[in-house]
């Protein structure tokens, strides 16, 4: 597993006082993750999700959300809104590529098998499409979305969680 060959990174749930930091990192990893799908004013539009920290609070507090840390520190995050749907999984530019997205999405898969999920689907932004394909999760519908005034393309993909995954 990612986590045993990172030992660097642990999993914590998240508490409220993480959300400026969390806010940080959503903005960093769309501006710096996500240019060579999206436009300058989507990725804009798509980050000011973040600018009223309240409401970011509250969507981030209303989900099971399980915050990344390496040496103690967020660098990523993650948040399932109900058994089977990812809402959010972004992780900072600075340590992309090194096992914290896997780590994330496992433990994810995990807590929804366990909470009686039989699939867990994410609608994935282009850019992550290629990380969920490698996770096993199939594309089953393309979106386009308005998010801040703009429209944004996504993909609904969908993984079927086997029974072992809640044991494990
Ligand atoms: C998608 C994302 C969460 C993955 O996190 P991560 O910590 O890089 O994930 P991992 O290190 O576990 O896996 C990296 C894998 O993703 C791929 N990848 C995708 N984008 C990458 C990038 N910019 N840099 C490095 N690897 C990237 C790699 O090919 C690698 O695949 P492999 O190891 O299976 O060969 C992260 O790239 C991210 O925050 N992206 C921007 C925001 C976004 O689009 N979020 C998803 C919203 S639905």
């Amino acid at each position: 597993m990612m986590a045993r060959a990172h030992p660097e990174f642990a999993l914590r749930p998240f508490l409220i006082e993480d959300t400026p930091l969390l806010a940080e990192i959503f903005r960093a990893s769309i501006e710096e993750l996500t240019g060579d799908d999206y436009t300058e004013g989507q990725q804009r539009a798509w980050a000011s999700a973040a600018d009223n920290e309240k409401a970011f609070a509250r969507r981030l507090s209303g989900q099971l959300t399980l915050i990344a840390t390496m040496n103690g520190s967020p660098i990523g995050f993650a948040s399932l809104a109900s058994n089977e749907t990812i809402d959010l999984i972004y992780v900072h530019p600075a340590v992309v590529g090194q096992g914290a997205g896997t780590m994330l999405v496992d433990a994810l898969a995990k807590l929804a098998a366990a909470r009686g999920g039989k699939r867990l689907t994410a609608d994935v932004s282009d850019s992550a499409q290629d990380f969920f394909k490698k996770r096993g999760f199939t594309a089953q519908q393309r979106n386009t979305v308005l998010r801040g005034g703009e429209w944004l393309a996504n993909t609904t993909m969908e993984k079927t969680l086997a029974a072992k995954e809640a044991a494990a």
